[in-house]
């Protein structure tokens, strides 16, 4: 989808002008980082961004320069640490990739202390400048920085769950592509439904329901759901204490953020797992969830149920149910 769009920005310039109606303002917050630098390059390609609004903490302005010189229409303006207000102002989407990336050896809740309050921070200024906007949280650990976002706008009183979105789509690119490698075909004919959260154990690929997925079984089965569970560590180890992955999470994010920017612009039937308020285990106390969701016009339209699992993803769910309830009921316990 992404390079689709990225191929039609450049070649379909005058066409889009004429539709250009749509004004669609989009803001990375944490835009100076590993993430947030990729990320912003990749919006700029994306035809369906009018505006994008780049705010870090530090080194925004400077990327912001650099990325307006990419001959697409979209104008891009950079924000210094005291002008978040500004950036904000007029957003209809926000990614959120602020924050500091794990280090070897390290989980994604050992983000926590440092990343709750930038998230906290950051969705509080959402809240009262651009209460309407779209929230697309990258910033780990996921599981809970959602369900913070979720409490921080619900303090403001401006919280509608169909607008607050936690990324989980690395694990989705990371599952079709190992999947892909093992039954040697390309990975766009081996997409894999991935529910749960986003963390080790939380992370539940449904390969029963793919063709080229239910057929593998034993250690392959094995080797592969561990490593789409825990294909960040791979990155992290290799980068060696300079961070965790940045371009294929660059990638994941712009994906995401093209296929809400298509529902917000009335195309039907996009579908996607991403992490957000949802009924399905609300009964189990676990009320945010990822599941294979369509977005709308409105954001979230419908939250699809997981379908039928094999007796091996039953028992990755049993393991995932109780670790999500801890991280979301911790960063609950944050804002409260
Ligand atoms: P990084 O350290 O390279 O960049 C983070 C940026 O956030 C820095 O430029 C920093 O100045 C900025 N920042 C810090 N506090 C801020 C604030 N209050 N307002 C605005 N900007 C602020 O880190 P990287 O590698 O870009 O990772 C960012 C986050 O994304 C981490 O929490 C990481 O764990 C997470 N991540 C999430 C993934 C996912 O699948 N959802 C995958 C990979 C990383």
């Amino acid at each position: 989808m992404l390079a689709r769009s990225a191929l039609r920005s450049v070649s379909n310039a005058r066409a889009f002008s004429s539709s250009a109606s749509r004004q669609t303002k989009v803001a990375v917050l944490g835009a100076g980082g590993g993430i947030g630098q990729p990320l912003s390059l990749l919006l700029k390609t994306n035809p369906l961004v009018t505006e994008l609004s780049l705010y870090d903490i530090r080194g925004a302005p400077g990327v912001a320069a650099d990325v307006s010189h990419v001959d697409t229409h979209s104008e891009v303006t950079g924000y210094p640490a005291d002008k978040l207000d500004e950036a904000l102002d007029g957003v209809k989407v926000v990614v959120i990739p602020a924050g500091v990336p794990r280090k070897p050896g390290m989980t994604r809740d050992d983000l926590f202390n440092t990343n709750a309050s930038i998230v906290r921070d950051l969705a509080s200024a959402v809240g009262r400048v651009a209460p309407e906007a779209h929230i697309l949280v990258i910033s780990n650990p996921v599981n809970s920085t959602v369900p913070i976002v979720a409490a921080t706008l619900e303090k403001l009183g401006v919280y509608d769950p169909k607008r607050v979105f936690g990324v989980t789509t690395l694990d989705v690119v990371r599952a079709a592509r190992f999947l892909g490698g093992i039954a040697d075909v390309n990975p766009s004919e081996a997409v894999v439904p991935v529910v749960g959260g986003h963390s080790g154990p939380t992370i539940v690929p449904l390969l029963s329901q793919t063709a080229k997925g239910k057929g593998i079984t034993g250690e392959v089965y094995d080797k592969l759901v561990h490593r789409i569970q825990f294909g960040g560590d791979e990155v992290v180890k290799a980068k060696d204490g300079a961070g965790s992955a940045t371009l294929s999470m660059a990638y994941a994010g712009a994906k995401f953020t093209d296929a809400l920017l298509r529902a917000l612009n009335g195309e039907k039937g996009v579908t996607t797992p991403t992490f957000v308020k949802s009924p399905l285990f609300a009964d189990q106390g676990i009320d945010f969830f990822s599941s294979l969701v369509e977005l709308g016009p409105n954001g979230v339209e419908k939250i699809h149920p997981l379908g039928s699992l094999s007796a091996s993803e039953e028992k990755l769910l049993e393991a995932c149910l109780p670790e999500l309830k801890k991280n979301i009921e911790k960063g609950k316990a944050f804002v409260a």
